[in-house]
């Protein structure tokens, strides 16, 4: 499983031979001016909630590739109404796709559209690939319902908010490493806003004190599991 990392809580994953987009948030973001959305692969695209900082780049993604789009089923609808493919899923039910099985849980959050849609409640995705397990939470604030994951998963990965003001901070997403069962810790949702700014060494330092590895990409870097 390959993940690359395109800014804020933007991400691909290269899992089964398939290619997957995660909350596309690319052109408004002028830290990730060098990734040109039109030459991003996907056969799905998977959205965590409706907040324009994850869908904006849905569309045009979905139009160049054909991708199917996997969310709550309040944002599939809004997606399938547009034309576009759409699975609609829940939370605590899972699908077995043919990359790997997804199943979207909970977050606590927000989820309307820019437009002011209805975007259905929040989720993060666990993907049970093909040789390696994964996380990706969304935008959420620390959950006692994290606890859950790994009592039927066990993860190699956790993809973590840890920005602040709008989800988790450092603090409290180590607690949910410890909630997950889980020291392998790829950071993301930080630094695109003023309100989310962090600093990356101090970060990374408290992970490493309770003995778990945080890992912060450079926007279009990618990780091997
Ligand atoms: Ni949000
Ligand atoms: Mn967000």
């Amino acid at each position: 499983m390959k993940i690359t990392f395109y800014g804020h809580a933007s991400l691909g994953i290269e899992v089964g031979g398939k290619h997957i987009i995660v909350d596309p948030f690319i052109t408004g973001n002028p830290q990730a001016s060098e990734i040109d959305i039109n030459t991003l692969k996907a056969d799905y695209i998977l959205l965590t909630h409706a907040h324009g900082d994850h869908v904006l780049d849905v569309e045009a993604i979905a139009k160049n590739t054909d991708a199917v789009i996997v969310s709550n089923a309040e944002i599939t609808s809004y997606y399938a109404t547009l034309g576009f493919k759409a699975h609609p899923m829940n939370h605590g039910g899972s699908w077995k796709f043919d990359f790997g099985k997804v199943k979207y849980v909970n977050a606590i959050h927000s989820s309307s559209f820019p437009n002011g849609s209805y975007g259905g409640n929040p989720g993060g995705f666990v993907i049970e690939g093909e040789h390696k397990n994964i996380y990706i939470a969304g935008d959420t604030a620390l959950s006692m319902d994290m606890k859950l994951i790994p009592m039927r998963t066990k993860l190699d990965l956790a993809i973590l908010p840890i920005g602040n003001n709008f989800t988790m901070d450092v603090e409290d997403a180590i607690i949910a490493s410890d909630f997950l069962e889980c020291d392998k810790i790829l950071g993301y949702h930080f630094d695109t806003f003023g309100y989310i700014e962090i600093n990356h060494d101090e970060a990374i330092r408290k992970f490493f004190d309770k003995g778990k590895d945080l890992m912060l990409l450079k926007i279009g870097e990618s990780i091997e599991l």
